[in-house]
This record gives structure tokens, C-alpha cells and sequence, in this order.
């Protein structure tokens, strides 16, 4: 049996749009959050996970269905706010990487000396096993790279959406708004972050754990960095856009 391709949502816009053209569709539930709608596209098995928000629910949606499912490629998708001004709502961005923008430690500084955010430091978790407070080379981010031949077949479909332009950047994630336009100006030279959400980095952790290729695929929904007003509507045709791209990712498998 063919292993299939695990498509995330966060919130029902960003996951139900995408479930509704599944054909042949059962829906297993796992706890009180995640749902999962097993399905088909092009007689190819396709499962649509709606994993809730934030980094927590999202990691364990995806070790759940990489336990249940085995799945052969993950696409975590949806909303995102934007923090390059050149990008405008209805934009798509395909992650070239993921990093975890909330993870981090602060300056040293006694009782008194104040809480200065534009000190801390990117922290990695994953440098070692020791104490990432301690460690001097958790002093950086980590950026988790797209699978370049499910990042090919995205590129391939560009031409499909007609709403807003498709680009290849960073996206940045935390269970974070950042509504501060400095503070999403130092991420943008910091991190390098093009966008910002709060699920993609957590998925693209536990898929690399797994050894399962992974991509990000996020549109733009608000941009503080240029008056982009927050629109819903951006959910659903992101997932109209990632439809075209698994169906060229089944083409290819
Ligand atoms: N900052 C953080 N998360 C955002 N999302 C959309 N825009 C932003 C933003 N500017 C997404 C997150 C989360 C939900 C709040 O919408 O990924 O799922």
C-alpha cells in the first residue's frame, strides 16, 4: 500500500477547504483537538490533518500521524503575518526553511537592570544534549531546510495562483503575534524571516526526527510592515494553491 502525503491546517478555515476536495474521505479523531480526514486525490492516499494552533498541538499532530499513518511527505499550511514589506496579503510564501523565532535566552542582567528584548539571543535546543542555558553553541538558530523535491514540484505549480505572487523565503514561528513593527524589523534582519506563524518550525522538527520530507507552504494574511489588513479569506486559497501542489508531488512520486 502506498504511504501517503499528510497535509496540516491549524485552525477549520485553513484545513476544512482542503479536506472538502478529498475523495473517499473517513475522519479519525485523536483526543479533544486533532482531527484527521482520510482520503484520496487522483486515486493517490492523501490525509488532511487540522492540528489546532501553536507549536505544541502541532508537534504532537504530526508525531501522531507519523505513528499512525506513515506518511511519505509532510505539507504543514495556512495563515501567516507578514515580516517582509515587499510581500503583500494574498502573497504565498514556500518555506526554504523553518526556524523557531521563540526560543531563546536573555542578557544577564541583576535585579534591576531591566528586561531589554532586543539582547536576547537565538537559543537551539537541539545543539546538544547538555543545558542550553550553559552551552555556548546553542547560541544560534536553527533552520530547518524544505525537501528540495517537494519545494521543486511548489515552484513547478507557481503559475496556478493568480491571486498574489509565490516566493521561496524564511518562515519564522513561535506562539507569538508580534504586532510591534520594530520588534518584526529585527526578526527580518535577525532571522531573516520573510513571514511569521505559529506551527510550520515545530512540524519541520518532528518530520526531520522522523526522517520524513517536509515543506511549508504559508500565505500572507496581515502585514504590520505595510498596512496589509488581516483577511480570512487568504486560508482558503492557500489551500486551493497546495491542492495544485500535491497533485504535481503525486504526478512526481
Ligand atoms: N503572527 C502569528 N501567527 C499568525 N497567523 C497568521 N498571522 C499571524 C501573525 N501575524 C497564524 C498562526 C496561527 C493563527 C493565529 O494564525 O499560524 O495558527
Amino acid at each position: 500500500t502506498k504511504r501517503p502525503i499528510l497535509v496540516q491546517g491549524p485552525m477549520p478555515i485553513e484545513a476544512e477547504k482542503f479536506a472538502e476536495r478529498l475523495e473517499n474521505v473517513q475522519i479519525e479523531e485523536s483526543g479533544s483537538t486533532f482531527e484527521f480526514y482520510i482520503g484520496t486525490v487522483d486515486d493517490y492516499p492523501v490525509i488532511v490533518s487540522k492540528t489546532g494552533k501553536g507549536m505544541e498541538n502541532t508537534a504532537a499532530a504530526t508525531a501522531i500521524a507519523i505513528a499512525k499513518y506513515n506518511p511519505v511527505a509532510i505539507i504543514n499550511q495556512g495563515t501567516s503575518g507578514g515580516h517582509d514589506p515587499d510581500l503583500n496579503v494574498f502573497d504565498i510564501v514556500l518555506g526554504e526553511r523553518t526556524v523557531n523565532i521563540g526560543s531563546m535566552k536573555t542578557g544577564d542582567r541583576a535585579k534591576g537592570e531591566g528586561i531589554v528584548a532586543t539582547d536576547w539571543k537565538p537559543m537551539d535546543v537541539m545543539a546538544s544534549e547538555g543545558s542550553a542555558g550553559e552551552d555556548p553553541n546553542a547560541e544560534k538558530a536553527r533552520y530547518y531546510e524544505a525537501d528540495p523535491d517537494l519545494l521543486a514540484m511548489a515552484k513547478k505549480v507557481k503559475d496556478h495562483y493568480t491571486k498574489g505572487k509565490v516566493v521561496e523565503g524564511t518562515i519564522g514561528s513561535a506562539d507569538l503575534w508580534n504586532n510591534e513593527v520594530d520588534r518584526i524589523n529585527w526578526f527580518h534582519k535577525n532571522y531573516g524571516t520573510s513571514v511569521e506563524e505559529m506551527e510550520s518550525a515545530s512540524s519541520a522538527m518532528i518530520s526531520k526526527a522522523y526522517d520524513v520530507p517536509f515543506l511549508a507552504i504559508r500565505i500572507l494574511s496581515n502585514n504590520k510592515t505595510n498596512n496589509g489588513a488581516y483577511n480570512a479569506d487568504t486560508a482558503a486559497a492557500n489551500q486551493e494553491y497546495v491542492y495544485e501542489v500535491v497533485r504535481e508531488y503525486i504526478s512526481f512520486l
